[in-house]
């Protein structure tokens, strides 16, 4: 069977949500082809910091009112270092500085919930995704869906199936280039329903690795510490995590962890990556399917953000006028997507690079990292340039 919409978008991931959101209000047709199911996709644990612009996007498609009601607003963030612990204000760059703690589970409900209520088409547990003729005027798409072979005949296609999907590997070898740092460890994360240790969240740099101590919630804790990624799961039962996390964070923030059961326990690789162009013929990477960035500073949604609003400007401005709008917009999307990927992997690399722990560490590297954090506590210059970057470049 052979439907056709004007943009098929692959993955249904925050990329490929907040796209069809975006294009439905505009009035641009579009189809979601998903290949797990909807409570695979909402299920999954990620980061849960929302810069202002994922804020005032969800505010802007109707999706935001429950993040409203039940997010937690941050103006600052905490630093540890060995057993010294400094804050770094966000209002000392500006009074309305913040960022938005509301996990991305939640996003992806919010997003889900308002897609079945506007009728935004979405096949969920799709197979044998393939993307054809994306270099030619009439690309397509074909997938299996309960035991059918469906194709979809479009005008474009969006690729928002993350850093293991199909789209980027359909850009022939010869025209891309991708820029990758793999890092020598991973982070150990743990969720449970305990409160949170502090108001704000606490990045650690401790000289056994990297902790963090954040939340989802007035009950909800998620933390994390450094690892070998060849650890396993099962050498770490929650009293140890507990233990380790304490020692790392330092004693002004340890008496203050609640314990308690963990109920996620997992192994995440460190890793940057971006695959240039963003573009080729008529498909857009967008989101983690043409970049990844470690999560220190919590970037990866917030960049898939910035793509997709960049993504539907160009083709709602290619839409205009029945069809006839420019095509201005669509040819720059990849740089315009690439300069501002290329800021924030700059910044994940820096934060990633001075908080953990490298098994290569010599001396000097550390009294470096020592030098700079030391820096960021004393000067408000150092903590300016820290302070946009981490709330969120503007676009
Ligand atoms: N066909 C269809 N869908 C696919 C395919 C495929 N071949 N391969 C993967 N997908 C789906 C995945 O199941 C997933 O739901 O694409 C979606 C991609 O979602 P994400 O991996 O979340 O990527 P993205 O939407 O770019 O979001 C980036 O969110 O998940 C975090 O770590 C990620 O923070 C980053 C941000
Ligand atoms: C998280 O809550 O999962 C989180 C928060 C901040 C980060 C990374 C992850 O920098």
């Amino acid at each position: 069977m052979t439907s056709r919409t004007q943009v098929a978008i692959i993955g249904a991931g925050p990329a490929g949500l907040f796209l069809a959101h975006l294009l439905h209000r505009a009035g641009v047709s579009a189809l979601v082809i998903e290949n797990r199911s909807r409570a695979y996709v909402e299920g999954r644990v990620r980061a849960g910091v929302l810069e202002r612009t994922t804020v005032e996007l969800m505010d802007k498609l109707g999706v935001g009112a429950r993040m409203r009601r039940e997010g937690i607003v941050h103006q600052a963030t905490n630093i540890a270092v060995g057993e010294r612990l400094f804050r770094v204000d966000f209002t000392e760059v500006s009074a309305d500085a913040l960022v938005m703690l509301y996990g991305q589970s939640e996003v992806m409900r919010d997003l889900g919930d308002a897609a079945v209520e506007r009728e935004i088409p979405i096949v969920y547990e799709a197979s044998e995704v393939a993307l054809h003729d994306v270099d030619s005027d009439a690309p397509s798409v074909t997938f299996t869906h309960e035991g059918k072979v469906q194709r979809i005949a479009c005008e474009y296609i969006a690729g928002c199936d993350g850093f293991h999907g199909v789209s980027r590997g359909t850009i022939p070898e010869s025209v891309r280039t991708t820029f990758e740092r793999v890092y020598p460890f991973g982070w150990l994360g743990v969720l449970a329903d305990v409160p949170p240790c502090m108001h704000e969240l606490v990045y650690a740099n401790h000289e056994r690795g990297f902790a963090l101590a954040s939340m989802r919630s007035p009950t909800r804790s998620r933390y994390y510490v450094q690892c070998s990624v060849e650890e396993k799961l099962e050498d770490w039962p929650d009293e140890r995590f507990w233990d380790e996390v304490s020692l790392r964070l330092g004693s002004s923030v340890a008496p203050h962890i609640t314990r308690g059961a963990s109920f996620e326990k997992s192994i995440a690789p460190l890793r940057s990556m971006v695959c240039e162009p963003m573009r080729w013929g008529r498909l857009f990477l967008t989101g983690d399917a043409a970049h990844i960035v470690p999560p220190t500073g919590a970037k990866g949604l917030n960049l898939a953000v910035s793509d997709v609003i960049f993504l539907a400007e160009a083709l709602v401005e290619r839409y205009a006028g029945n069809g006839s709008g420019s095509t201005a917009g669509i040819d720059g999307y990849s740089a315009r997507a690439l300069a501002r990927v290329w800021r924030a992997e700059r910044f994940t690399w820096w934060f990633t690079s001075l908080m953990h722990r490298f098994p290569t560490m010599e001396g000097f590297d550390r009294r470096m990292q020592s030098a700079e954090l030391e820096y960021l506590a004393e000067s408000k210059a150092a903590r300016a340039v820290f302070i946009e970057n981490y709330i969120g470049l503007p676009l």
